[in-house]
C-alpha cells in the first residue's frame, strides 16, 4: 500500500473534480491511502492537506472548479519557500505526487522530478495550449460557453445595427477564440499567432454591410496582439510568480478603433472567467476521468516524470518535460483556412 497526493495549481478548469474522482477511486481500489493537497503548490508549503476517501469524491463529477483548492503559487520563485515545498512533500509521506496543471504546474512537477521527487502529471488548462497533449480538459467547455454567448450576442447586435466585439480567454494560443468563432458564426476572430490589422477587421465588417447585413460579431482572443502594436493589451503591468501579466483590455481597444474606423456604433463584451466556471461538458468529464485513470495506474507503477495525455482517441503516458517543453499555438495554415468564413 502507498501513499499518493493530489494537487490542483494554477486557474481551474471545468473537470478537475472528474480527475481527482477517477484517479481517488482507481487508488483505493488498489488499497492505496490518496491525500488532497489544499491550493496548488501552497499546499506543499502549509502542509494543508485533507484526506481523499470514497465519500470526499462523491458527488463532484459534475461540479465545476476543484474541491482542492488552487492558486498560482510558485515554490521555485524563492530560495526558502522551495526549500519548505520540498520538506513539506519528505514530511507528508508522499509516493507519488499527482500534480494537475498547465505549463506552469507542470514545469515545477518537471523539476521537481529532475531533483529527485516522485512526480507524475495530469494536463490542464482551458487554453488548450500544452504540446504533449493533443487536447486538454475544460477547453470544450469554454468553448461552448463562448459559443453559446456569441449565439446570444446575434439577436442584440443585429436588432441595434451594432458591431460586438467579443473578448475571451486565450493568453497565449487562439484555440478558444478560434474555435469558438467558427462555432458562433463571427466575422472576424483575432488571435495571439496573427497579428490583425484593424482596417482588415473593418473592411471584414463593410463588407458584410455591403452584402445587407447590418451587424458584426468580432471574436478577440484576451492575448491577440494588434498589428502596429508589439505586445498584447494589460489590465495590469504587475507579473504573477510566473512573470505571466494581467491581461484583459484588447475587445474594447478594437471596439474603439473600429467605431472610429467604421462610424458604426460598437460594443464591447469581455466573457471572462464565466468560461471557466460551472458545469463540465461529457466530453471533458470523460477526458478528465481519463486522464485521472491513466495518472493513477503511473502512480501505481512508480513510472514518475510521466503524465497522461491524449494522443488520437487514446490516452497514453508521456514524458512530463516533452509536455511542457512547447506551447501549442494556432498554425497559419489553420487560420488562414478559417478565414473563408469570416465577413
Ligand atoms: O491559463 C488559463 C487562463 O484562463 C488564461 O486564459 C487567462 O489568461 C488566465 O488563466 C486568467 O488567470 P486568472 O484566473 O489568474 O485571472
Amino acid at each position: 500500500m502507498a501513499r499518493f497526493g493530489i494537487l490542483t495549481g494554477g486557474g481551474d478548469a471545468p473537470a478537475l473534480n472528474a480527475v481527482i474522482r477517477a484517479a481517488v477511486r482507481r487508488s483505493l481500489e488498489r488499497g492505496h491511502e490518496v491525500l488532497g493537497i489544499r491550493h496548488g503548490w501552497k499546499g506543499l508549503l502549509t502542509r494543508e492537506t485533507t484526506p481523499l476517501d470514497l465519500p470526499a469524491v462523491s458527488g463532484i463529477l459534475h461540479r465545476g472548479g476543484t474541491i482542492l483548492g488552487t492558486s498560482r503559487t510558485n515554490p521555485y520563485k524563492r530560495a526558502e519557500d522551495e526549500k519548505r515545498a520540498k520538506e513539506g512533500f519528505r514530511a507528508l509521506g508522499i509516493d507519488t505526487l499527482i500534480a494537475c496543471g498547465g505549463e506552469d504546474t507542470l514545469g515545477v512537477a518537471s523539476r521537481l522530478c529532475a531533483d529527485g521527487f516522485p512526480v507524475v502529471g495530469v494536463p490542464k488548462t482551458i487554453d488548450n495550449d500544452l504540446s504533449g497533449t493533443d487536447v486538454t480538459f475544460g477547453f470544450d467547455t469554454a468553448v461552448s460557453i463562448a459559443t453559446e454567448a456569441i449565439g446570444r450576442l446575434h439577436s442584440t447586435a443585429e436588432s441595434h445595427d451594432r458591431v460586438i466585439v467579443v473578448e475571451v480567454m486565450g493568453r497565449h494560443a487562439g484555440w478558444i477564440a478560434l474555435h469558438s468563432g467558427v462555432a458562433g458564426g463571427a466575422d472576424f476572430v483575432m488571435i495571439p499567432e496573427v497579428p490583425a490589422r484593424i482596417e482588415d477587421v473593418a473592411a471584414a465588417v463593410q463588407a458584410r454591410r455591403g452584402r445587407g447585413k447590418s451587424f458584426s460579431i468580432i471574436v478577440v482572443a484576451e492575448g491577440a496582439v494588434l498589428a502596429d502594436s508589439a505586445s498584447p493589451v494589460v489590465k495590469d503591468a504587475q507579473t504573477d510568480s510566473f512573470g505571466h501579466q494581467l491581461l484583459g483590455g484588447v475587445g474594447e481597444r478594437v471596439a474603439r478603433a473600429l467605431e472610429e474606423k467604421t462610424g458604426l456604433e460598437t460594443r464591447s463584451v469581455v466573457l471572462g472567467h464565466v468560461q471557466r466556471g460551472g458545469t463540465p461538458t461529457a466530453r471533458d468529464r470523460w477526458l478528465g476521468t481519463m486522464f485521472g485513470l491513466v495518472a493513477a495506474d503511473l502512480a501505481h507503477r512508480g513510472e514518475h516524470g510521466k503524465m497522461a495525455a491524449l494522443r488520437g482517441e487514446r490516452v497514453v503516458a508521456v514524458p512530463l518535460a516533452e509536455g511542457v517543453a512547447t506551447l501549442k499555438t494556432v498554425g497559419r495554415d489553420l487560420y488562414d483556412d478559417m478565414k473563408t468564413l469570416f465577413g
